[in-house]
């Protein structure tokens, strides 16, 4: 680390204390970044940890939706989003209001909506569900007819698990689509031991390929068994950083150098402290609505 950051590290940590604040960051980040967490994960588990955080503030250090989760289950704390700017582009791919005219097309159909999505849209979906428990969610549902929103090949996938009928709204990762089957098969030729493991954001002629699906939390998990020496990344690089450092020794291969969001990257040192020194930008969510998508998010923690 070198001095600049070491002190804005100090710096961070003793705000941090004073006001009672917890840092969670997803797996995207910047490596300084996920290095100050007080926990790192994916969706699922950040949504679970937030839901049982006892601090004042919670600095959230991912994309916008996710901070807003954050500020559904713990109303109690100021969520801070160091750059209010960090958005999920496929958040924004449907408003509650098109979704609002989707389900009186679809009047039988149970609304399932990826947490990558607005308190809005939670708030007008019947369960939220992670990439890590889209599958679960789905077979727990006492319904044939599922609305998935936002992401169509999260969609999908799940679709090719669990024998409901689909429809499925046309959003997709910025991220994800830019990793191509090729991409895959070129490095397996080069590397015939590692194996390759994709997330279900990933087109389904990715996913096709791929030896195993699984949400960024699911990777951290998989890198770790004694018989995995060499992985083949197939999601965003920032999850390199934590795959390295908790698997030393251990080769890890990104699957693209295209696969950058640029919304999580938004996040620095200088921001964090920034924004635990001014407390702002706050994420919050008018009531009604946070009432109305916390339903949707409980009754997905009450099935994982
Ligand atoms: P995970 O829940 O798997 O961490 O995914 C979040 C996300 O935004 C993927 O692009
Ligand atoms: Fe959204 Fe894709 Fe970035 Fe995840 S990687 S936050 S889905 S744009």
């Amino acid at each position: 680390m070198n001095d600049v950051n070491a002190l804005l590290v100090e710096k961070i940590l003793k705000l941090k204390k004073k006001r009672n604040a917890v840092i969670l960051v997803h797996n995207y980040q910047l490596g300084e970044i996920q290095d100050i967490a007080d926990f790192v994960g994916d969706s699922l588990e950040l949504s679970q940890n937030a839901a049982k955080v006892k601090a004042d503030v919670i600095v959230f250090c991912g994309v916008h939706f996710m901070a807003e989760t954050a500020a559904i289950t713990c109303p109690e704390a100021t969520v801070l989003l160091p750059d209010r700017h960090a958005g999920c582009p496929m958040a924004n791919m449907i408003t509650a209001e098109q979704l609002r005219q989707k389900k009186k097309e679809l009047p039988n159909a149970t609304v399932v909506c990826y947490i990558n999505s607005t308190a809005a849209v939670k708030a007008e979906s019947d369960v939220c569900c992670t990439s890590a428990n889209a599958v679960k969610v789905a077979e727990s549902i006492d319904n044939n007819e599922i609305l998935f929103v936002p992401d169509q090949y999260l969609g999908h996938y799940v679709s090719t698990r669990v024998n409901k009928k689909f429809h499925l709204w046309p959003g997709y990762c910025p991220t994800h689509v830019r990793i191509q089957p090729q991409d895959i098969l070129q490095i397996k030729k080069e590397n015939p031991r590692a194996k390759a493991m994709v997330h279900p954001e990933c087109r389904p002629d990715v996913i096709a390929v791929a030896d195993d699906v699984m949400s960024t939390g699911g990777m951290i998990r998989y890198a770790k068994r004694d018989d995995v020496q060499e992985l083949i990344v197939g999601t965003e690089l920032g999850i390199i950083h934590r795959l390295k450092k908790e698997n030393p020794g251990k080769k890890f291969i990104p699957v693209s150098v295209q696969a950058v969001c640029p919304n999580m990257k938004l996040i620095t040192l200088e921001k964090v402290l920034w924004s635990l020194e001014e407390m702002r930008p706050v994420v919050k969510v008018p009531e009604a609505t946070r009432l109305k998508a916390k339903t949707a998010v409980d009754r997905m923690l009450a099935i994982v």
